[in-house]
């Protein structure tokens, strides 16, 4: 190791080398599991990538299939590796600091992590919440969908539930565009719509049975006026779900998950704070549901009947 005359190597020298090489193994392992998740990639590297993903225990053997995938679709691994990887790099290349400011190759592969959630999460949640799973699979189930994005989520909601309307809202013109292609290219534009709008201004007459609003993309000021809002239209006995970041894990799970909802222009909300929230917007059986690891943080309540 060169040192400077006079001046004594310090130990985080060796240690931040060990952690950067570390670290890069981690960003180029999640790579190669997007590129062996998605299936397209030229067969020479993808096999370079299997092996890293053996090494790493993902797969029997050197060239064989991942394993411990559990009930993940290969699709739904691909966009979620993918989407961490593309903000990441967009934080690290000083691209993207906003939201506003991601690529549309980011925005898709969020918007497809989230919809490959969405379905499993909707299905796992749906139980917990009364007659939910009733009403929105009846004629007239309306749906809103705060952040729709590219409309991903809004999308596989409908698909889901097929005599459900779904609104979805966004402040971002270009994400609108990308929603209303995918809305068109699923066939579902007789029952999915998209609209500019913030949270913070939003009001509707027709009602809805489900909102979700995912507060780690909507800033502080847009969430503690958007939320009553949305309370407000939700009918009688609908259900506001808040997404919301997990905390109470280690020290290093918590900054992380800080610095992603910051990295997403959203508000850091912890379980009291959303429980607060719902309660001061009139809703009842206010409460936390259990998440599974890796699912963001949900905090639901029910509009009086
Ligand atoms: C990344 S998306 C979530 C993924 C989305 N479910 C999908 O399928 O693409 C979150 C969105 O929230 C939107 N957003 C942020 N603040 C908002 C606000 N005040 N009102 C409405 N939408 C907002 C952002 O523009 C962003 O597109």
């Amino acid at each position: 190791m060169a040192t400077i005359a006079g001046q004594q190597p310090t130990i985080a020298e060796p240690d931040l080398q060990t952690t950067i090489q570390g670290w890069d193994q981690a960003a180029w392992s999640l790579a190669a599991l997007t590129l062996v998740a998605r299936g397209d990639g030229p067969p020479e590297l993808t096999t370079a990538a299997r092996d890293l993903l053996a090494a790493a225990g993902l797969a029997a053997a050197p060239g064989g299939p991942l394993t411990g995938l559990g009930t993940a679709a290969p699709g739904q691994i691909a966009s979620q590796a993918a989407a961490a990887l593309h903000q990441a790099c967009a934080l690290a290349s000083g691209r993207g600091y906003e939201w506003a400011a991601q690529s549309d190759e980011t925005r898709l592969a969020r918007g497809h992590a989230s919809a490959q959630a969405a379905v499993p999460m909707i299905r796992f949640m749906l139980p917990m919440m009364g007659d939910l799973a009733g009403r929105m699979a009846a004629p007239g189930a309306r749906m809103l969908d705060v952040g729709t994005g590219v409309g991903a989520a809004a999308v596989a909601s409908a698909q889901q539930f097929p005599q459900m309307q779904v609104l979805g809202i966004d402040i971002l013109d270009r994400a609108l565009d990308l929603a209303r292609q995918a809305i068109a290219a699923a066939g579902v534009d007789d029952r999915v719509t998209v609209r500019k709008q913030d949270v913070a201004d939003f009001a509707d007459d027709d009602g809805f049975d489900m909102a979700w609003l995912p507060a780690p993309y909507i800033a502080a000021p847009a969430l503690t006026s958007g939320l009553p809002r949305v309370a407000a239209a939700l009918r009688a006995g609908g259900w506001l779900i808040v997404g919301h970041g997990k905390t109470g894990g280690t020290p290093a799970q918590d900054a992380l998950t800080r610095l992603k909802t910051l990295a997403h222009g959203g508000t850091p909300l912890d379980e009291a704070a959303a429980c607060q929230l719902l309660g001061e917007a009139g809703l009842t059986s206010v409460r936390p549901i259990p998440t599974p690891p890796g699912a963001p943080a949900i905090t639901i309540g029910q509009k009086p009947t």
